[in-house]
């Protein structure tokens, strides 16, 4: 395939090498004359293991070149990545002059190719940049339709400085945003070999992938260095406590609370959690990432009563109470929090949990609901049906499908329900939707 490359740095450079390793015929194209003359050299640009050799050997096959003359290499190739840098502004935005400056270049360039042409971006870019800003004004500059006369794609680049080639060779994945066809044949037949699942989503959805990916490292790797501090604070080897943590992959490497859903509660996170922060800061160690935690927790309870609140509803039906699916456990529950939330303001709620009906529940449990959230006990109701005909709107707290198949015979045309487990199918449920609750 003929394949241009605009930005030849860490990114660029490397996908120019590999692409034409691999029997491709690429042309690099950066604005900075240093990189060109360099690759021109057969020499790398950046420093990375194995470039030097890949360089030398790429350029002696004769599938390199370089230019600055963006019009000669889109009329050369067929598909274009775009791997320009994409830093931050000084307020923390993202700077993307550089890749607004190359889409006004590709546009004009494009009106003087009569075929078509596939753009993939490999930038890392805020979500909606491709479809709301870059493949528009490529269009305007063009004069074609995306999708039609040219067509756009995001590729996430999973590479990391210092194994890049490694890494291109072996990616956890390959990910391919994308609103049409042309886009992802292409992008099969250049990475459909590699290791790692082939996946097509929306353009969106690649572009906030990236940088979840890349908070999820900084979050693992702060959590990791603050737990090391709070262990040289206890005098803990934090190496083989890390170690034995990464050997559970049932809760903690594995897919397990990864799931967007309600806020954390029970009787255990929360304590234990708290008895981390006060014991870090007996040893005078700072947890900045550990206190945030339960603030954000906060924010998610309190962003689901907003969502509530504001459907203006008076009659709420609670469709769970415990802190989670398939317990009776009330301890430190989200569920109990929002509902005092609401009984506060005055509002008609019944409660109805398959798990926790005063009749049923013993010991602790019932102890509990006796002497912490008595003005709760007096609202649980063990029969779903008289919940909902006795409210307006429903707040689904539970995972559980079988007490949502039993609620939707139930449903009315009025009825509003708002999700907080993300376990409706809008358009199964009779009712109007109100949304998830974040
Ligand atoms: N570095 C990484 O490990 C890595 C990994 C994954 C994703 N990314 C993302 O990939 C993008 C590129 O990162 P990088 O580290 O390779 O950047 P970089 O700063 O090393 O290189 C960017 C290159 O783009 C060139 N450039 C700027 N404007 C240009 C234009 N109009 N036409 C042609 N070239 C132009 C610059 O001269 C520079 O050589 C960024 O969005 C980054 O966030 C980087």
């Amino acid at each position: 395939m003929n394949i241009s490359i605009f930005g030849l740095g860490y990114v660029g450079a490397v996908s120019l090498a590999c692409l034409a390793r691999d029997g491709h015929r690429v042309t690099g194209v950066d604005v900075d004359a240093a990189k060109l003359a360099l690759i021109r050299e057969g020499k790398t640009p950046i420093v990375e293991e194995g470039m030097i050799e890949l360089m030398r050997s790429v350029a002696a096959s004769g599938r390199v070149s370089v230019t600055d003359d963006v019009l000669a290499a889109v009329l050369e190739s067929d598909i274009s990545m775009i791997c320009v840098g994409t830093p931050s502004a000084a307020n923390g935005s993202q700077d993307q002059s550089a890749l607004v400056r190359l889409a006004h270049d590709l546009g004009r360039s494009l009106r003087e190719k009569s075929a078509s042409h596939v753009f993939v971006f490999r930038s890392t870019m805020v979500p909606g940049s491709v479809e709301d800003v870059l493949a528009p004004i490529i269009e305007r500059e063009s004069g074609k339709a995306s999708g039609i006369g040219f067509h756009v794609a995001f590729q996430p680049e999973f590479l990391r400085e210092g194994s890049s080639i490694r890494d291109y060779d072996k990616p956890p994945f390959t990910i391919v945003g994308a609103a049409s066809e042309p886009p992802v044949a292409a992008l099969r037949s250049l990475f459909g070999h590699l290791p790692g699942e082939f996946v097509q989503t929306s353009i969106r959805t690649a572009e906030m992938l990236k940088y979840s990916c890349n908070n999820f490292h900084a979050l693992k790797i702060t959590f990791a260095n603050e737990t090391a501090r709070l262990c040289q604070g206890l005098g803990v080897d934090s190496f083989e406590v890390m170690d034995l943590l990464s050997r559970d992959r049932q809760l903690n490497i594995s897919p397990a609370y990864l799931k967007p859903g309600f806020a954390y509660g029970g009787s255990c996170l929360p304590k234990d959690l708290r008895a981390t922060i006060h014991l870090a800061k007996m040893c005078d160690v700072d947890l900045p990432m550990h206190s945030a935690i339960p603030a954000s927790n906060r924010v998610h309870v309190d962003h689901a009563i907003a969502r509530v609140m504001a459907c203006g509803k008076r009659r709420i039906g609670m469709i769970g109470l415990s802190f989670k699916t398939g317990t009776d456990d009330l301890r430190e529950s989200p569920l109990v929090q929002v509902t005092e939330h609401f009984i506060g303001k005055g509002l008609d709620v019944l409660v109805y949990d398959p798990e926790v009906h005063l009749s049923k529940l013993l010991g602790a449990n019932r102890r509990f609901i006796e002497q912490h959230v008595p003005h709760i006990g007096s609202l649980l109701r063990p029969d779903l049906a008289e919940v909902v005909s006795a409210s307006d709107l429903l707040v689904l707290g539970l995972n559980d499908r079988a007490t949502l198949d039993a609620l939707r015979p139930l449903l009315h045309e009025d009825h509003m329900i708002v999700d907080l487990v993300g376990i409706a199918e809008p358009q199964s449920l009779r009712g109007q939707y109100a949304g998830l609750c974040w």
